[in-house]
């Protein structure tokens, strides 16, 4: 769906290269709706692009800034008010004063760093409490939580937050989806209420960035601030008839301690984590805009080992973002054998046009990403068998969701979120029993119903 179409004006002082980046600018602004336009009075968007060079550079921007406020203030009460930035290397200079001087400007740009535009402008729409329209088309593939998924009788899925303010360099979501937003605990109770006394017995919460729930506490409550994802699978874990309970996708900067505990804490909390880490080289990872390395990542793992030591985890990864050398890619693969994945997602970086990563130079041939990503799976695969074949010989609690595909079979899922295959009687479904596992493919495992089988 193509966005309101809004105006831009940019305003070019200084060189050739500043002539450059405004075109780029542009360019990375188009997906937002943004179309160029050579007036700044009914513009929905002004750019200052600046230039130090010349003597008073500064004095002059600063004139300009008090000719657009009175445009601004026609503008403010009206359905289309007026965003005012200045970049270019006036703004590099002067960031901080420029916002003290001229408070009629929203935000300031650094040279270079056009590429924040997208996430800057949407943060100032966020900040006014408006939403903004864009071009971006969500893709299913990487957007884990697209469309609404169906229960699956004794499995389902519980929406507890959306949208993302990580704006990571490759991704749409945080223009897609918008900022990000927490169910209050008392709505999502409610609703894993409804689910259990229909006979589900276990929950995933969803959020795009799940583990960055926030949400307003239980009325009654005495918290007097949000209550973070931590609190809330406490108080989930509380509600009877619901044994399992899994969430994702979260983001390695919010895993705090309250959420690491509650996993050594709960017994239904389910021990698996789908924790992203999308490279394992700390030049990609800032370029993607993570805002943490590869080393605290393999900090936090440990620590929610440490919490709960047969976790099984499980990630994301890009391969071929822009400017990633082959060492960047060795890094990914040495993380990986570090990390050790109980099962992961891999992608080749695809460039979504509009978000900042797709304007980076230095962007990856595709032939150089296939073989990359050949060679990661590979890993991965070889992590996923050898962590299912562990299981051989053990006996996992298995929830059994439907009829298998072979004739008196069932079909289930162990802790670690392995699909289990299981001869047992139709009655077991929507039940959980143990099952002693025999044989582990990549995929999944087999196994029989132990012979104190206690269906729950
Ligand atoms: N290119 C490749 N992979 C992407 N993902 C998101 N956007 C992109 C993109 N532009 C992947 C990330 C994310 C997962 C849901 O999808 O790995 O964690
Ligand atoms: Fe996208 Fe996830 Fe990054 Fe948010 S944290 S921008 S949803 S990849």
């Amino acid at each position: 769906m193509a966005p309101p179409r809004k105006k831009l004006f940019i305003k070019t002082y200084g060189c050739q290269m500043n002539v450059y980046d405004s075109e780029r600018m542009r360019d990375v602004l188009a997906p937002l709706g943004y179309e160029p336009s050579d007036r700044p009075d009914d513009a929905d968007l002004v750019i200052l692009n600046t230039c130090h060079i010349r003597e008073k550079a500064a004095e002059k921007v600063y004139s300009e800034l008090g000719r657009l406020r009175a445009h601004k203030d026609e503008k403010a009460d009206t359905d289309a008010p007026m965003t005012i930035a200045v970049a270019g290397c006036v703004a590099q200079a002067e960031g901080e004063e420029i916002m003290r001087r001229a408070p009629v400007v929203d935000l300031v740009v650094g040279p270079q760093t056009y590429h924040k535009l997208p996430e800057l402008i949407a943060q100032t729409h966020r900040a006014r409490g408006e939403r903004l329209e864009t071009e971006f088309e969500p893709v299913a593939k990487f957007d884990a939580l697209g469309g609404d998924r169906h229960v699956e009788g004794y499995s389902a899925f519980l929406t507890v937050q959306e949208g993302c303010d990580k704006f990571c360099t490759f991704c749409v979501v945080p223009y897609t989806r918008g900022a990000e937003w927490s169910r209050p605990v008392d709505q999502i109770v409610h609703e894993a209420r409804q689910l259990a006394s229909k006979g589900v017995r276990e929950i995933t919460l969803l959020g795009q960035n799940v583990n960055a729930y926030h949400g307003s506490p239980p009325a009654g409550s005495e918290a007097d601030g949000p209550w973070g994802l931590g609190q809330l699978l406490h108080h989930l874990a509380r509600i009877g008839g619901l044994d399992r309970i899994r969430y994702t996708t979260s983001h390695p900067n919010d895993m705090d301690d309250a959420l690491i505990a509650a996993h050594a804490e709960l017994d239904c909390l389910m021990p698996y984590l789908h924790l992203p880490v999308q490279s394992g080289s700390d030049k990609v990872l800032k370029a993607m805009n993570r805002r943490h390395t590869f080393a605290d990542y393999a900090r936090i793992i440990e620590k929610i080992r440490a919490a709960r030591p047969d976790i099984a985890i499980s990630g994301d990864f890009i391969v071929g973002f822009p400017g990633e050398t082959d060492g960047d890619f060795e890094a990914t693969m040495q993380g990986v054998r570090e990390i050790n994945y109980a099962s992961a997602f891999s992608f080749k970086y695809s460039r979504r046009p509009g978000t900042p990563g797709a304007a980076l130079p230095m962007q990856v041939p595709e032939d150089v990403s296939s073989d990359r990503l050949q060679r990661l799976q590979a890993l991965l695969e070889t992590q996923q068998s050898a962590f299912n074949a562990q299981q051989i010989g053990r006996r996992l609690p298995v929830l059994f969701e439907r009829a298998g595909r072979e004739p008196g079979q069932l079909h289930g899922r162990s802790p670690y979120l392995q699909a289990v295959h299981c001869k047992a009687p139709a009655e077991l479904i929507g039940k959980i029993a143990e099952v002693d596992i025999v044989a582990a493919t990549r995929n999944s495992l087999t196994g029989a119903l132990s012979a104190e089988a206690d269906a729950a």
